[in-house]
């Protein structure tokens, strides 16, 4: 099956099986790699992206369940080749290991300070629960995000 969507703002067409996932599609048919396939069963977090706004794990999103909506991934967050705020503070602030996790978490955290600028810490924790990160011990991300909201 033909599918169309639009990831980034750009119009995409794929050619996909009925049971592929949205992961599968935007990495190996689509060219956006930033979405990483760590679990394939919804327990990581590394594959996040928007869909129509709302965060979702790619691999548990049919492709075909994405035909005319849209999609952000983390290649979408930079702005003429600015990075978006959450980009930096992650850099800045050393939250970046073997970056595995990172764009998950990276759009996760730019969906939340979207939605909550100001967010407490808990509000933190809970807005990236479901992103795991088995390198870094969370303390640097938080503390990128802590940046991040600073700057936004
Ligand atoms: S690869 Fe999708 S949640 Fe882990
Ligand atoms: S930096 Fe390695 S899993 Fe998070």
């Amino acid at each position: 099956m033909k599918i169309s969507l639009r990831v980034n703002g750009i119009e995409e067409e794929a050619d996909c099986w009925e049971g592929e996932s949205l992961l599968f599609a935007l990495r190996e048919k689509l060219g956006y790699p930033g979405a990483k396939n760590a679990c394939e069963q919804g327990e990581c977090g590394s594959c996040s992206v928007l869909l129509d706004g709302s965060l979702v794990c790619a691999c548990l999103v049919l492709a075909a369940q994405a035909d005319g909506h849209d999609v952000l991934t983390v290649e979408g967050l930079a702005t003429d080749g600015a990075l978006h705020p959450v980009q930096e503070a992650f850099v800045e602030a050393g939250a970046v290991q073997c970056g595995f996790c990172t764009p998950g978490l990276v759009v996760a955290a730019a969906e939340l300070l979207r939605q909550n600028p100001d967010p407490s810490d808990d509000e933190v924790r809970e807005a990236l629960s479901g992103n795991l990160c088995r390198c870094t011990g969370y303390a640097k991300i938080f503390d990128a995000v802590r940046l991040a909201a600073e700057r936004i």
